[in-house]
């Protein structure tokens, strides 16, 4: 069991999460992510693995409120505990002096993102964060970026705060602007991430992305999370989950993603039923 040693809630729906987990935190690396399972009949849901305490045996994970796993899951608080917590998982991200890194985070993504800037920035590269949310009132970690890139830039879809319009917009400018950008990496929602991709395309700048598809077992058994990379079939809990962004096949990555939308509504209007009988 894992004990919750603390709970913020960082914006209405993602909320950030440190877990006592000693031998998870003793070997995470960034761009790493974890399979928790709630309790004996829960699912199993990757997250990524947003920072470590390795003396104090801690991990932070962040998640948006997305189904029913993660509605549980915003339900816990300080002092409650998690039945599994299985990591690190994945291949760390790929750190080295690349020059200018421009490091894109939306929604958990933000979070996900600020261990890979901070290795990005110690390892040598000028760092350029670029954060996303739809509304002010939904960003968050300005400052925790800041602090570990040479530059932050937000931006708001609806334009309640900085700039208005999302990270595709404000890394177009970035290259427009006459930067010279050496690597682009992304973490947040397919979609985002295969804007940025497709933005950074015809300027040849290599851009990774941190693909999410459904997860199970986490650990390249059960192919539920295939994704065509450069025409080759990857698993992306074993192979990745960093991969070129240029290589990745979005239209079969977006495809999958939905295959048990009916079910995923379903299993939490089930759930919300449950438990506003029982409330
Ligand atoms: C390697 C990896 C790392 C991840 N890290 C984080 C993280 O740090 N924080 C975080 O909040 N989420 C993260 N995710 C996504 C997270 O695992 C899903 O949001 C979660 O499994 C949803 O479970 P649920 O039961 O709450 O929702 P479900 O009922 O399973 O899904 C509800 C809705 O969310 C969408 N969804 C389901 N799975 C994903 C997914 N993998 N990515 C995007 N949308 C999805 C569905 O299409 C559906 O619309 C990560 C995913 C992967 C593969
Ligand atoms: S999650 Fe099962 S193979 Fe990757």
């Amino acid at each position: 069991m894992y004990e919750i040693l603390l709970r913020e809630d960082l914006v209405p729906n993602i909320h950030l999460f440190k877990v006592a987990a000693p031998a998870v935190a003793k070997k995470a690396q960034p761009g790493q992510f974890a399979v928790i399972r709630l309790d004996e009949k829960g699912e199993r849901i990757p997250l990524t693995i947003a920072d470590w305490d390795r003396e104090e045996g801690s991990v932070t994970i962040v998640f948006m409120e997305v189904g029913t796993t993660t509605r549980r899951l915003a339900l816990l608080k300080a002092g409650d505990y998690i039945t599994n917590f299985v990591g690190p998982l994945g291949l760390p991200s790929h750190i080295e002096k690349f020059g200018t890194v421009v490091c894109v985070g939306g929604c958990y993504g933000i979070a996900s993102m600020m261990p890979i800037a901070r290795a990005m920035r110690e390892a040598g590269n000028k760092v350029i964060s670029v954060i996303e949310a739809r509304s002010k009132s939904l960003l968050f970690w300005e400052e925790r970026l800041r602090s570990v890139s040479d530059q932050l830039i937000s931006t708001t879809g609806d334009g309640s705060y900085a700039a208005k319009g999302w990270i595709s917009d404000r890394l177009e400018e970035i290259v427009a602007g006459g930067n010279k950008v050496d690597l682009v990496v992304a973490i947040g929602c397919t979609y985002m991430m295969m804007l940025c991709a497709e933005m950074t395309r015809p300027f040849g700048i290599k851009t990774i992305v941190h693909l999410n598809p459904i997860m199970v077992d986490g650990t390249g058994m059960c192919g539920c999370c295939q994704v065509s990379v450069g025409g080759v079939t990857r698993f992306a809990c074993v192979d990745g989950p960093e991969f070129d962004g240029h290589q990745v096949d979005w239209d079969l990555l977006l495809a999958r993603q939905g295959i048990y939308l009916d079910d995923e509504i379903r299993s939490l209007q089930v759930w919300e039923c449950q438990n506003w009988h029982s409330s």
